[in-house]
């Protein structure tokens, strides 16, 4: 009996990175998983790899008819949704005289209009089906505290974890539990842009930025996505049932709470 035999997962973002490492994470325990990601190529390859336990789904977290065409779509291959991981998200940096309030619009629109109303949908379906359900969020470091030049995406991320929190105890009388993980550095095309934004703001050589924030994890160096993906099966699992409105941090030890 593996840990998440029989269930159904929607994850958005989950083309690459971290989300696709939580797709194969999941098919591995047993469950059947939507890819579904704004980069279509990418969400198809990755589902035909992954094989029959996969759907790729078009998805742009933006858009409410998209939102509810994944959802809808979702529902009807699989017969429900048990699980949504709220994964797609962007990055950007800046001095604070230099945000640009359409650049601030785009990511407060993707990072947490996106992740409220992909949770919205979701529970909807899940409250109408009368089974309960996981929604996991993916909060940050970024969320724990404000850095220099990051404070549009620290402040999604910080308002990922309210989000979290007040869904929570919302929807917990329906049997749904919701809760966020907050990793800390975790290697692949995201920090690659991260890498660019610091090369430019900091005159930093390229990789510069990643190596030295590797260095100061306290594990010793940074995370790469297998190594949340025991979290996110855990919290998804009937063992996490009673885990309600928390965040976790999966970070090689960088915040303390
Ligand atoms: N990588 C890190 O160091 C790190 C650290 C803390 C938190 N996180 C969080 O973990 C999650 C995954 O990070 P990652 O490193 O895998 O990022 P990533 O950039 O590699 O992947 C993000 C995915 O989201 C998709 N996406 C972007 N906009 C979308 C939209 N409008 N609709 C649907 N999909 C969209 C992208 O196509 C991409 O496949 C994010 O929420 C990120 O903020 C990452």
């Amino acid at each position: 009996m593996k840990r998440l035999d029989g269930r159904a997962a929607l994850i958005t973002g989950a083309a690459r990175g971290i989300g696709l490492a939580f797709a194969q994470a999941y098919v591995r325990e047993g469950a059947r998983v939507a890819i579904a990601d704004i980069d279509t190529d990418r969400a198809r390859a990755a589902a035909s790899e992954i094989g029959e336990a996969a759907i790729a789904v078009e998805l742009d977290v933006t858009r409410q008819e998209s939102i509810d065409a994944a959802v809808a779509e979702t529902v009807r291959a699989f017969g429900g949704i048990d699980i949504l991981i709220n994964n797609a998200a962007v990055f950007t940096a800046a001095p604070i005289v230099e945000i640009a309030r359409e650049d601030y619009a785009r990511v407060f629109d993707i990072n947490v209009a996106g992740t409220l109303f992909t949770m919205q949908a979701v529970a909807r379906h899940m409250i109408a089906r009368g089974q309960g359900g996981r929604i996991i969020n993916m909060a940050s470091q970024a969320g724990r505290r404000g850095e220099p030049l990051v404070a549009v995406y620290c402040a999604t991320k910080a308002a990922v974890i309210s989000l979290t929190q007040s869904a929570a105890l919302n929807l917990i009388e329906h049997g749904i539990t919701v809760n966020a993980i907050a990793p800390g550095v975790v290697d692949g095309e995201h920090w690659d842009g991260v890498d660019a934004f610091f090369a430019k703001y900091e005159n930093k050589a390229p990789g510069q930025k990643k190596r030295e924030v590797g260095a100061g994890v306290p594990f010793g160096r940074m995370a790469t996505p297998d190594d949340l993906t025991g979290m996110a099966v855990f919290l998804a699992s009937d063992e996490a049932r009673y885990i309600v409105a928390q965040t976790y941090n999966v970070d090689g030890g960088q915040w303390m709470s």
